[in-house]
């Protein structure tokens, strides 16, 4: 079965042909991150603009690339949410348009479950489930118990910043540019993560759960001072410690909160998605923490959002809805809880 996948939840249009749910055959992703650096996080309504100009000539792009015509589509997924209603909106609407045009289904797929097929997406079966599955992105920080494909327990959220915006916001904090992480991570090489002594947030009676915006704070008061009113100007090498500090606290924070879970829950194995996934010291701590278990990345081109995942839930969805997709009146979701 050939699917199309339209991704337009947040700042990167993408299109893709995926065979199956499993064999991708192209993967597409025009990203706007560079009209958004100069404003230090995502402009919705310029976001909006590129989608519409880039959303045709990506799907033509991707159908190109796989060497598949549209005749030979089968299914049209697309991200019905969350993200930003305007973006949301063009993604969706590309997509009916098309699935009249070209008689096709069509189903709407949850973007941030879509960011944990990316990881199912590499594992062999039968899928060892139940699983521990954690969504590191710029909109959200999750944990949950994965049943089956479609059927989660929430295990543990933020209560603040989700930590891809919390890199971001640091990043922004250090005057590096937008979209942060990568810029944090970089830095971070050259620092010494105990040059700064940051402490991990903590949630009243939810030892799973996660906060990141005492943190932040931190990092705000190693860089402008206490209250934000001396300044205080490092040099480089104290900003590579405070990118290297910052960086191992949130991300030794995830990992043992994930261990944590393990221990708590009956998971088989890990499965992580979402661009945070990207981060080569978040992979390197969870293989030290669990030697034990399997534990399932998506590669690195399927962290950041893109519509691989999104063709590849859609089969899923389109196979456990008995082949009948959704109907032409499917809305778009700025919120949809997973579990
Ligand atoms: O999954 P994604 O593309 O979009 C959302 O659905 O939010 O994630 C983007 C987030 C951004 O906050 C970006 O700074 C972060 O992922 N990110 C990273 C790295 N690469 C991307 N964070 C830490 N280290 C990285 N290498
Ligand atoms: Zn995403």
């Amino acid at each position: 079965m050939i699917v199309l996948g339209i991704e337009s939840t947040c700042d990167e249009t993408g299109a893709a042909i995926v065979e199956d749910g499993k064999r991708i055959l192209s993967n597409v992703v025009a990203s706007s991150a560079d009209i958004h650096e100069r404003y230090g996080g995502v402009f919705p309504e310029l976001a909006c603009r590129r989608h519409i100009d880039a959303i045709i000539p990506v799907v033509d792009e991707a159908l190109k690339k796989a060497d598949v015509s549209p005749a030979e589509i089968d299914l049209i997924a697309v991200a019905k949410g969350p993200g930003l209603v305007g973006a949301l909106l063009i993604g969706m609407n590309a997509a009916k348009g098309l699935a009249i045009a070209w008689e096709k289904p069509l189903i709407g797929v949850n973007h941030v479950e879509a960011h944990l097929y990316a990881a199912l997406m590499e594992a062999e079966e039968p899928t060892p489930f139940p699983s521990l599955g954690i969504v590191l992105s710029g909109g959200h920080t999750l944990m949950l118990k994965i049943l089956e494909i479609g059927r989660y327990e929430a295990i543990g959220t933020t209560v603040d910043d989700a930590v891809g915006e919390a890199f971001d916001k640091v990043a922004a904090l250090l005057s590096l540019p937008y979209p942060g992480g990568p810029q944090i991570e970089r830095l971070a090489k050259e620092g010494n993560p105990k040059g700064y002594s940051f402490h991990p947030g903590k949630v009243k009676r939810s030892p799973l759960d996660f906060s990141f915006s005492g943190l932040k704070t931190s990092v705000l008061y190693a860089v402008k001072g206490q209250n934000g009113l001396l300044p205080v100007s490092l040099t480089d090498s104290q900003k590579a410690d405070v990118a290297a500090s910052f960086q191992e606290t949130a991300l030794r924070d995830i990992a043992e909160k994930a261990a944590l879970a393990m221990q708590t829950f009956d998971c088989k194995a890990v499965f992580l998605g979402g661009g945070v996934c990207n981060n080569r010291r978040l992979r390197s701590l969870f293989a030290e923490k669990f030697t034990h278990l399997p534990i399932f990345w998506p590669p690195f081109d399927l962290t950041v959002d893109n519509a691989a995942m999104i063709a590849g839930l859609g089969y899923q969805k389109f196979l456990a809805s008995g082949m009948s997709g959704d109907s032409l009146d499917l809305e778009v979701q700025t919120r949809i809880p997973i579990a």
